[in-house]
């Protein structure tokens, strides 16, 4: 492959019903450094929640592509984003994850900044001989060019020159909603995080999130302990779906600009949403089509470093690219602020059942992206086919895409075993099209 023509990694030829992906985007070194310049480091990118960051002095250090940055709120109740990289000699200055600092004390020489990334001190300055030059230039932590907030979310950008955050999100902003609008004062991350690490491209968990077909195959000692569970045994209180058997309820995705994308499927096991003992309420405040689409599941990937899936409890992963072969995953529960305990505690035992390295799925997902990197290192094994399921139900939309007001780029809509794959096809077309943008020189956004 050429990497001067990045066009094709991606063989997107809609005429003719073909999508597939060369194995090179997952294991060439030289495309995993590109991506970071030309897709993380030019893009919005998920950072954290406002309620992460609610008093002031709050501050959660994150990471955009190579860049260490802290998104910090100031004295005055302004939230910032700076690199966090000590001005003196590139240190990390904030080593903590979150907290709150109303001084970043920099461990190596003692640099001090406050909230807002201001340099407010430069150990033993006077007796440090500086130069006029020196002492005229600025020692402030670098501001990353974009901070932006969809209703608490909290993104940031490397790069001014991306679109403004909600006309980036476009019509995804109505699917975060139906999600942020579950409570009525919106979301917040239970207690404590998840970190773990995937010996695979980054790539592998951008599919995954989208994909359930490989559900009933790579998940299926989880399904046998829900099937003893509906005999009585062991472990009830996660209220668990029947995941095996709902093949006939109607699913379907739809996607749209800059590479955002969702699949989503009708739950016949409604009462077993954590929701569900609100659903009154909810249905008085927010409409019943939106309450609908609150009951259905929905897997939503913001492109390219978030994703939210809403089935066995609600999950927020961020992914962090390390390397071509080496992704780090921070996974949160997401909930309704102010729910009773009764409700959290449901959520929390269907969250731990089945995500995070302590769950019955999410380990049995990071052992296959492994399995596929080895698989892509094979000699002959060039284009990768699993984007093709749905391609045959395409359409510009649908009754219920018109029913929430989305204008989606595309949707496919059939039975839930359908288990589309091609709800990949708008971020892949988004990461060619910011490769080749950057590899020519122009900017990421017109
Ligand atoms: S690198 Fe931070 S004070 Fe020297
Ligand atoms: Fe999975």
């Amino acid at each position: 492959m050429d990497i001067e023509n990045i066009r094709q990694y991606v063989d997107d030829r809609p005429g003719e019903g073909v999508f597939r992906v060369h194995r090179d985007a997952f294991t060439d070194p030289k495309i995993f450094e590109l991506e970071m310049k030309y897709i993380f480091e030019r893009n919005w990118n998920f950072i954290t929640l406002e309620s992460e960051i609610a008093k002031a002095h709050d501050f959660v250090a994150s990471q955009i592509g190579r860049t260490p940055i802290i998104v910090s709120r100031d004295a005055r109740g302004n939230i910032g984003a700076f690199v966090n990289a000590c001005r003196h000699k590139g240190a990390t200055v904030c080593r903590a994850s979150a907290g709150n600092a109303k001084y970043h004390v920099c461990p190596y020489h003692g640099w001090a900044y406050d909230s807002a990334g201001k340099n407010v001190d430069i150990k033993d300055r006077k007796a440090g001989c500086y130069a006029a030059a020196f002492d005229a230039g600025n020692h402030d932590l670098l501001p990353v060019a974009r901070v932006g907030n969809y209703r608490g979310m909290i993104f940031a950008s490397l790069s001014p020159d991306v679109p403004p955050l909600e006309v980036w999100l476009g019509d995804m902003r109505t699917l975060l909603d139906i999600s942020i609008d579950q409570g009525e004062q919106g979301l917040e991350f239970v207690p404590g995080r998840s970190t773990y690490t995937f010996r695979a491209n980054w790539k592998l968990q951008l599919d995954n999130a989208l994909d359930a077909y490989h559900l009933t195959s790579t998940h299926t000692s989880f399904m046998d302990v829900v099937a003893r569970r509906r005999k009585g045994d062991g472990h009830q209180e996660a209220r668990q779906y029947d995941w095996g058997t709902r093949g006939e309820a109607v699913g379907g995705m739809y996607s749209f600009a800059n590479g955002h994308s969702c699949t989503w499927a009708d739950q016949p096991e409604r009462t077993k949403r954590p929701i569900w003992p609100m659903i009154g309420a909810i249905r008085e405040r927010v409409g019943d089509v939106r309450a609908e689409w609150m009951l259905r599941l929905r897997q939503l990937g913001v492109f390219p470093n978030m994703q939210i899936n809403d089935a066995a409890g609600v999950i927020l992963r961020v992914i962090r690219p390390l390397a071509v072969d080496l992704t780090e995953m921070h996974s949160y529960c997401l909930a309704s602020k102010g729910e009773s305990a009764e409700v959290r505690a449901r959520r929390l035992r269907q969250f731990e059942d089945f995500f995070n390295p302590g769950g019955m799925a999410t380990p049995d997902d990071t052992v296959s992206y492994a399995d596929v990197q080895r698989g892509f290192s094979a000699t002959g094994f060039d284009w990768v086919d699993g984007y093709a399921r749905g391609t045959a139900a395409l359409a510009p939309d649908n009754d219920l895409s018109r029913e929430l007001g989305l204008k989606p780029g595309a949707s496919a809509q059939g039975v839930w075993n359908m288990f589309n794959e091609v709800a990949l096809h708008e971020p892949y077309r988004e990461w060619a099209r910011m490769m080749e943008a950057g590899l020519a020189g122009k900017k990421a956004f017109l």
